[in-house]
Formats: C-alpha cells, sequence, structure tokens
C-alpha cells in the first residue's frame, strides 16, 4: 500500500461529495495532474464543507434527539422480530444500540411491490431507506449510456441510504426481480436521528484505509468498497493473546490496522504480519477448512475484522483472488 496514496488520494466520501455538485459517475477521470491538482483541492475544500456541515446537523440533531417523537407503526411481534433478525443481517443497523434498534423497528413500515415494480429512479427525489424483507430486486445504474446492472438485493440488505446520508437525488434504480418483494421501509426523520450519525462515523473511519487496501483493486465500484466499511469492526488484543487457534474453524477474517501477529504451525513460530492490509481467518471462510496455523498477538494491538456472516456481500466477488493469496501466502507451510 502505498502511503502517500493513503494521505492524498480523494477518497470515495470525498468523491461522494464531489458527486452533489457533478452529477457524473463516482469516480474521477480527469487525465491532467494539474487537473487533478486542481480538481483534489477543490474537493478538499468541498469535503470540509461537508464534514462541517455534517457535524454541524449532528450537533444541531443530538439537541433535536431529546425531544424527537419517532413514528410508530403497531406491529406483529412476529413482524418486529422479523425486521430485527433483517436488521441484524445486513450491515446498516450494526452501530445501533437496543434502545436504538426498538425505535428504528417501531417506524419501519411493511410495503409490498411486484414484479418489475420501480422501488427507486434514479434522479428523483428520496426520503426513505428500504430493508428487505422477501424477494430479490436488481439495482441498475445509468452512467450516460443507459442502464448499467449493478447488483441484486437479497433479503437483509438495505438500500435507498444515499439519498439521505448526502441529501442527493437517487443515484441508481432498483427494480423488484422476484414475482413480489416484502420491504420495510424506514422514515428519512428516524434515519437521520438514529441510523446516519453512527453510520457516517464508521464510513468515515474505515473509508482511506479501504480505497487503497490492495486486496480491494479488482473492486472497480467505489460504492462497493464503501459499503464494505458497515461491515468492518475492531477488537483488542493484548500481547500474546492467541487471536486464531490452529484447527479451529475462524468465524472472522482479522486485518491488520497495527502490530505484529505470528503465524505459528505446532508450536513453532514461522513467520509474522506486519503490513497495515494483511489478513487471517481466510482460510476457514473462503476455503472452508480449518485454519492450518495459530494467529498470536506480538504486542497489544487493535485489528479490524470482517464478519463471516457479510462474507458474501463483501469479499466474496473477489473469492478468485482469495484462494489464490491462501495458496501464495501458506502453499510452502501447508
Ligand atoms: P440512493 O441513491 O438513495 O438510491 C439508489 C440506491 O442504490 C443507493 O442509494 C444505494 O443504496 C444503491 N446502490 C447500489 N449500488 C450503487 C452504486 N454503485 N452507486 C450508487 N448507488 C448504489
Amino acid at each position: 500500500m502505498n502511503p502517500q496514496k493513503v494521505r492524498n488520494g480523494p477518497n470515495f466520501m470525498q468523491q461522494v461529495n464531489k458527486k452533489k455538485h457533478v452529477d457524473c459517475a463516482l469516480s474521477s477521470n480527469s487525465d491532467s495532474s494539474d487537473d487533478e491538482v486542481e480538481e483534489i483541492v477543490a474537493i478538499k475544500k468541498d469535503v470540509q464543507k461537508q464534514r462541517f456541515s455534517v457535524s454541524a446537523e449532528a450537533y444541531g440533531q443530538f439537541n433535536k434527539k431529546e425531544n424527537f417523537k419517532a413514528k410508530f407503526i403497531p406491529k406483529s411481534k412476529d413482524q418486529s422480530e422479523r425486521i430485527k433478525q433483517r436488521m441484524q443481517a445486513g450491515f446498516m443497523f450494526s452501530a445501533l444500540n437496543e434502545k436504538e434498534i426498538e425505535i428504528v423497528v417501531g417506524a419501519m413500515e411493511e410495503k409490498i411491490f411486484h414484479k418489475s415494480e420501480y422501488v427507486i429512479k434514479q434522479g428523483e427525489e428520496g426520503n426513505v431507506l428500504f430493508v428487505v424483507d422477501t424477494g430479490e430486486l436488481d439495482c441498475f445504474k445509468n452512467y450516460g449510456k443507459g442502464d448499467v446492472f449493478l447488483k441484486t438485493y437479497y433479503p437483509g440488505e438495505s438500500f435507498g441510504e444515499l439519498a439521505l446520508l448526502f441529501q442527493s437525488p437517487r443515484a441508481a434504480s432498483i427494480i423488484v426481480k422476484s414475482d413480489k418483494a416484502i420491504l420495510w421501509q424506514l422514515d428519512r426523520e428516524t434515519f437521520n436521528l438514529i441510523v446516519k450519525e453512527a453510520s457516517i462515523k464508521k464510513r468515515q473511519q474505515f473509508e482511506t484505509f479501504l480505497e487503497n487496501w490492495d486486496l480491494l483493486k479488482e473492486i472497480k465500484d467505489p460504492y462497493d468498497k464503501l459499503k464494505m466499511s458497515d461491515a468492518l469492526f475492531e477488537k483488542q488484543f493484548k500481547k500474546g493473546d492467541v487471536i486464531l487457534q490452529q484447527g479451529q474453524k475462524s468465524t472472522e477474517i482479522f486485518i491488520l490496522e497495527q502490530g505484529r501477529v505470528s503465524v505459528n504451525k505446532n508450536n513453532q513460530k514461522l513467520f509474522e504480519l506486519i503490513k497495515l492490509g494483511d489478513y487471517f481467518g481466510d482460510q476457514s471462510i473462503v476455503a472452508g477448512t480449518v485454519e492450518s496455523f495459530s494467529y498470536v498477538a506480538e504486542e497489544d494491538m487493535k485489528l479490524m475484522y470482517i464478519p463471516k456472516k457479510s462474507y458474501s456481500s463483501t469479499l466474496k466477488e473477489i473469492e478468485a483472488t482469495l484462494m489464490k493469496n491462501i495458496q501464495t501466502k501458506y502453499g510452502k507451510y501447508l
């Protein structure tokens, strides 16, 4: 990873801010370096403005929170449980505490759509976010030359957050693929006061790392990298802690943030992971085997991790590379 790039490169949140002003593709396409410098300066000013307005807004919202009377739509116990399950499956709501989850569940409204119906149309104003309960939906984006298929949404996933996060027009269209889709809709006010702050904080926390993590270079869509930050968490370890035991199945893919982790086989130290972005726990999750090595913290440290349940919506897209890397990294020790 190039540290210069980490410090200076325009990242996704910057690009998203730029998108608010120039409604075009999400990535920079300037060829000239002068243009790039100007563009980066403009983007940075823009970001400062945006960050200020986000924090000013958050501050205002903090005061508002006291008086906030969330929308409440009565539901059966069964429905509430199902919404909670769906919220846990995705990551948009991963930073919420129990009380906040209850408020969000109360505010959700059931919406039923049928095959080929548009749930969201690119370019329109957006005031709600959706969580998929049942059914499948396709997402298309028009970059200027007709719709390009981006992805299919499945139960537990959510969409429609960008218009709420950045007060921008809808950035893509979402159409029902299955015969029927049951969605849970969350209003802008509850989203802004309960979900938005946590979501922005989390996305800002990991954005630069994700933009520059070599492993993700095959993932072209900056939006997919941004979404990954919702699935990233952190854990502290003390020197000497066994993070993962040989013979175990890992429930996380761990990613090095700082510090050193030794890789051991049968109590023999083989080598150390020391680079930002080095990762482990992938053998169990990607290849489905038990771990061939133990991983031990060589100093007090923090690791990022992606839970197993988020693998299919984050790293699965680059599974072939992950499999190849397992061979390259560990082949000679297996
Ligand atoms: P929003 O812009 O509110 O409405 C369309 C939604 O499509 C958007 O939020 C995202 O949730 C989702 N989406 C999925 N992929 C993309 C993408 N590549 N660019 C923009 N939006 C995307």
